[in-house]
């Protein structure tokens, strides 16, 4: 697959993203709705028919805040417009002098169109069950539950649905490129099993998609952005038909490349202008493509057009700004992002997955500062498949995420920077008081030559 989308500015800024300030803000100069009716329902724009005046005591959560009636002095927060998810927030907003404020019912999620109830009595468990929000703002913490099952128990689950889901991705997309007619809807089961890997444990499925051979990666990036999607969508309190919308969004956002030619989708190495244009046509590509379907549904089509585009409105097809793209297009530009520059390929250098996230927060006006934190909670800060340094001077890879703290994840330590070698691996549950050792930094991969790193955390599953 020939580098198409950008990546390779890189911003030289390294920092840790406990200590990153604040995101400096995006300036929101909205240019009003695209002329695009296809879609347009996702398209937030800030047309006023999806503004809603309501009283403070009516806000619930899952509610978009626009902006409050009265003084910003008394708003309680330093962000002016935001999806309310969090207990905490709704009370302050309660206790506040404020009385009106103003609500956008297209960013609100579907959770927030329940009946009203009192929310700051009731238990977010109640709320958003089963994918519960709560006032924690420490993490995935902050979703409250802890994955129903092990890692590494789901690894083998998992393993076997990347093999699955591959051969599927792969039928389809073959089937798109000979002109075949196909029902997006028929692969809506598979979406469901990914789904519900990702609520049982979402590192397994996640770390495995990043493994990608030469032959498989375009089939198998589709998966990753698939499962991407799930936990970001999960993260952000969407229902479970909410997340397998996100889902089977991420898994077609690039069935245009089947409009492609091959020798320009298969080039190793840089594409020509001439070539890099074409490339960038394959999002409306896959948009024709879809909207011929007929059963696609509104957030593919969505997703499928709009992943390239970026905040600053620098992106592609249209060059949209922030608050022209839905949700789930900015999410999606997150996910594709991610997995691209994450995944290990033969040919490619990858970067550690702390690396790529880290990376993507320095890169300011691609991303929604808003909502990448919520995808960082849905990783991990150390997601699973990490290196990592200790304070002992051994380094470890990261194969389980702490429920409550993404700062302390369980780890296989495995070599020492001490002695320069091997030692034996050993499992550290790094929030255990007995651990007596903490992560120092991220280790950059390209310092080291460990052939076997993914066996680590993976085992026999690194073999899909
Ligand atoms: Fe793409």
């Amino acid at each position: 697959m020939a580098v198409c989308d950008g990546y390779a500015s890189v911003a030289p800024i390294w920092w840790l993203l406990p200590t990153r300030p604040a995101a400096a803000k995006t300036p929101l100069k909205s240019r009003g709705p695209h002329p695009d009716s296809a879609y347009s329902s996702l398209d937030h724009s800030h047309g006023t028919k999806m503004l809603k005046k309501i009283p403070i005591a009516e806000l619930r959560l899952g509610m978009h805040l626009h902006a409050v009636e009265g003084s910003w002095l008394d708003h309680p927060f330093w962000r002016s417009k935001f999806v309310l998810t969090k207990v905490a927030d709704l009370q302050s907003l309660r206790t506040s002098s404020l009385t009106h404020c103003w609500i956008d019912s297209e960013k609100s999620l579907a959770s927030a169109a329940t009946p009203p109830g009192d929310e700051t009595q009731n238990s977010a468990e109640t709320l958003f069950a089963p994918f519960v929000l709560s006032g924690d703002t420490s993490g995935r913490a902050a979703t409250a539950a802890e994955d129903s099952v092990p890692f590494d128990e789901e690894l083998k689950q998992a393993a076997r649905l990347c093999r699955k889901s591959k051969e599927v991705v792969k039928q389809l997309f073959g089937d798109v490129r000979m002109g075949k007619t196909f029902d997006p809807q028929c692969i809506r089961p598979m979406v469901a099993e990914l789904a519900a890997s990702v609520f049982r444990n979402p590192g397994a499925l996640i770390s495995l998609t990043r493994l990608k051979t030469k032959d498989d990666y375009t089939y198998m990036h589709s998966v990753a952005v698939c499962a991407l999607m799930i936990a970001f969508a999960r993260e952000l309190g969407m229902d479970v038909e909410a997340c397998r919308d996100a889902g089977l969004a991420g898994l077609l956002h690039d069935v245009g490349k089947t409009s492609m030619p091959l020798e320009i989708l298969n080039k190793l190495g840089k594409l020509s202008e001439a070539e890099f244009a074409v490339m960038r046509s394959h999002p409306e590509r896959g948009h024709e493509l879809l909207i011929k379907t007929g059963t696609a549904g509104l957030a593919a089509l969505d997703v499928c057009l709009h992943h390239h585009e970026r905040v600053d409105g620098t992106g592609y097809p249209r060059g949209l700004l922030s608050g022209e793209i839905s949700l789930l297009a900015r999410m999606a530009a997150i996910c594709d992002v991610y997995d691209a520059i994450s995944s290990s390929r033969p040919y490619k250098f990858a970067w550690d997955p702390a690396d790529s996230i880290a990376r993507m927060a320095s890169w300011v006006g691609h991303f929604d500062p808003e909502v990448f934190p919520v995808f960082v909670r849905s990783l991990g800060i150390y997601p699973s498949g990490s290196l990592v340094r200790l304070q002992s001077g051994r380094l470890a890879v990261v194969v389980k995420q702490h429920p409550k703290d993404l700062t302390v994840p369980t780890v296989k330590a495995f070599f020492s920077t001490k002695a320069n070698m091997p030692i034996a691996v050993v499992r550290i549950d790094l929030s255990r008081r007995e651990a007596h050792d903490a992560i120092v930094c991220r280790e950059p991969r390209g310092s080291w030559n460990f052939p076997n790193l993914e066996a680590l955390w993976a085992g026999e599953s690194s073999q899909t």
